[in-house]
């Protein structure tokens, strides 16, 4: 994954607030289409939002911290989705999600300590008819076993 230096995350995160579609740009909207075009919320867009809405840096980090959604660390390479919705729930979703977070470490949602993959819950992937589902690298698995599961956390670690 290639990293981007200060300026490059400021010149980017700017282009971001420009290019947002909505017709009224907010602290909110700037921080979801930085969080589109980035993959997380850097430092330095914290401080070009609060620039571009004429805020303050507290006021936008009081958005930023307040929904669970935004990443405020780079994004991982591996991101892996357990979605804990109705169907899937009532078909084994919880025993997936214990297993996926045994092997790779985690007590919950978050990343592994080598920075390798994401663990996430997920409230619908929208494949409910192919319960219980997970999502490897946004493709979705239907009808997911343990094994499978397992075989799938097995290909991320081996990048294939
Ligand atoms: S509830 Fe799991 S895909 Fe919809």
């Amino acid at each position: 994954m290639t990293t981007m230096d200060s300026d490059s995350l400021r010149t980017s995160s700017r282009q971001a607030i420009q290019d947002q579609e909505y017709p009224t740009k907010t602290v909110l909207s700037s921080l979801l289409s930085i969080e589109d075009a980035l993959g997380w919320i850097p430092e330095e867009s914290i401080e070009e939002v609060a620039d571009f809405m004429k805020a303050t840096i507290n006021d936008v980090w009081a958005v930023a911290s307040f929904y669970t959604n935004f990443r405020f660390a780079p994004p991982t390479p591996n991101t892996i989705e357990v979605c804990w919705g109705p169907s899937c729930h009532l078909v084994g979703a919880m025993g997936l999600a214990e297993k996926a977070l045994d092997a790779l470490g985690l007590e919950n949602e978050g990343d592994t300590e080598d920075g390798a993959v994401t663990f996430k819950f997920n409230t619908c992937l929208g494949a409910c008819s192919h319960a219980p589902v997970v999502a490897v690298n946004h493709k979705l698995k239907g009808q997911c076993s343990e094994d499978r599961l397992s075989e799938l956390l097995t290909q991320i670690r081996n990048g294939s």
